[in-house]
């Protein structure tokens, strides 16, 4: 598209010769001889520039100039004034022109002004691309989802990014996404030149969250030889994710309410307040509500959190973002082992579709991952995915219990002796199940006759 040109002058003779000058050189051009005329043409013609004749008999440029910013802020206006009104340029400058020519000027002088207004006008364009693209990146890339629940979610995100100090909290099974919303939450946020620091609330001894969080003051207890600032403030500005929150200690749980509400707090053993300006995200895969009922979670606690929440659906209940994901995970393993897998067959998009998918999206780039590096044909095929629908729907194994990290503490703790006992239990079920007949029980542990036997051998 040719660049637009408004000239705007009262004088016949500039307008026509520097009109023809300009068209010469293959821009558009439009003249006008009065601000009234100058703009309408601009709503009319809608010019990339404008040039401006500083006086229009009685009129003065500098009074057209706003008003045709305010029309539109992106037409770039370059006024002509009279040789020497070095104070009227500065002023027209102050008010939003581009740049200004001295009166008389050769066409090769205004030309050089319209090109460096293009160059302008590329770049801001460039880097508009370049803004859309990294958001489009973010989401794009990190955050796939065109179900209308998924959409939610990203609706969701985009308003909390722009509303920096609500609590929000992230639920939604294991692997369904809950990091991958927290970081999208910060990266959006205004927040996000500062630090997001994630905190896992299941992972951190009982003991020395207080001070973790809060920090700790010189002598306050035995060991605390240095004051030392906890997180809360070292993340000042920033964003603190704390995840599994259902795993917080009931205590812990009325110290963050408290600090959520004041948004101050004390050291551990300090005297003094403490301010500070953090976003706090929580993430969980536990049902709360079940939670208060147990007197495990702090009502109060789960309201304030709960203003604004996020839930993750399952990934078997995202329909056809399950195959949008797998081909975003093929390429990306394609890439990294080097492959040229091209897509999937129709009974390996069936058999995705149709899969559980107990571990979410985390569960489906396994399998993705183990599908292309050892995969050797032109696409994935059913064979690929070694996929089994899970019978025991009921059996969930819950790893953030408490009951099994306590035993991950004992130091004579054997894996291997635990699936052991674990798995002399299920057979024993599945005996019992059956009836004793081997082939049903080996049905119903997933495992062939030959399967079972070898390991009746080997426990009993
Ligand atoms: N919508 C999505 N688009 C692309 N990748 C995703 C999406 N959701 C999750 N993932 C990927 O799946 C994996 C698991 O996600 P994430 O760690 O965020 O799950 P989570 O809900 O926090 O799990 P957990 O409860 O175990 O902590 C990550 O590798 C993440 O990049
Ligand atoms: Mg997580």
């Amino acid at each position: 598209m040719k660049t637009k040109i408004l000239i705007i002058d009262d004088e016949e003779m500039i307008r026509l010769s520097l009109g023809e000058g300009l068209k010469d050189m293959n821009y558009s051009v439009a003249t006008v001889s009065n601000g009234k005329d100058a703009l309408e043409e601009v709503k009319k013609f809608a010019p990339h520039v404008a040039l401006l004749d500083m006086k229009l008999g009685d009129e003065n440029g500098l009074d057209i100039l706003p008003r045709i910013k305010k029309y539109d802020i992106d037409i770039e206006v370059v006024i002509m004034t009279a040789y020497g009104d070095i104070a009227s340029a500065v002023k027209a400058m102050k008010l939003g022109a581009f740049d200004y020519i001295n009166k008389p000027f050769d066409l090769e002088e205004i030309d050089i002004i319209i090109k460096r207004i293009i160059d302008k006008k590329e770049l801001q364009n460039k880097v508009f691309i370049l803004e859309k693209s990294k958001k489009e990146k973010l989401y794009g890339e990190n955050l796939i989802g065109q179900h209308p629940l998924m959409q939610q979610v990203i609706e969701k995100i985009e308003i909390i990014s722009e509303n920096d100090d609500v609590t929000v909290l992230i639920r939604g099974e294991t692997g369904t996404g809950k990091d991958v919303v927290a970081s999208a939450i910060h990266n959006n946020s205004i927040r996000k030149n500062n630090n997001m620091i994630k905190i896992n609330c299941a992972s951190t001894p009982e003991h020395l969250m207080e001070s973790e969080f809060f920090g700790f003051e010189k002598g306050s207890f035995t060991g605390a030889n240095t004051r030392k600032k906890g997180l809360m403030e070292i993340v000042d500005g920033g964003t603190v994710f704390l995840d599994e929150i259902g795993e917080m200690p009931m205590n812990m749980q009325s110290k963050l309410l408290t600090f959520i509400e004041d948004k101050k707090f004390r050291r551990v053993g300090g005297l003094e307040d403490i301010e500070v300006d953090v976003r706090i995200i929580a993430a969980t895969n536990k049902n709360l509500e079940e939670a208060i009922e147990n007197n495990e979670f702090r009502k109060d606690l789960y309201y304030r959190l709960n203003v604004i929440s996020i839930y993750l659906p399952p990934l078997k209940e995202r329909g056809q973002d399950i195959i949008l994901l797998a081909t975003r995970f093929l390429e990306k393993y394609n890439k990294k082992y080097n492959k040229n897998i091209d897509g999937f067959t129709e009974e390996a998009k069936d058999k995705l579709l149709n899969y559980e998918w107990r571990g979410n999206v985390r569960e489906l780039k396994n399998v993705l991952e183990r599908a292309v590096l050892l995969g050797d044909g032109e696409s994935i095929t059913a064979k690929d995915l070694p996929l089994t629908n899970k019978r025991h729907a009921n059996i969930h194994y819950n790893i953030d219990n408490r009951v099994e990290k306590n035993k991950l503490l004992n130091p004579n703790y054997s894996l291997e002796e635990e699936v052991e006992n674990m798995e002399k239990k299920y057979i024993k079920i599945a005996l019992e199940e059956s009836g004793n007949n081997y082939t049903k029980a080996a049905e119903i542990l997933g495992l062939s006759r030959y399967a079972l036997k070898r390991r009746l051998e080997k426990y009993f």
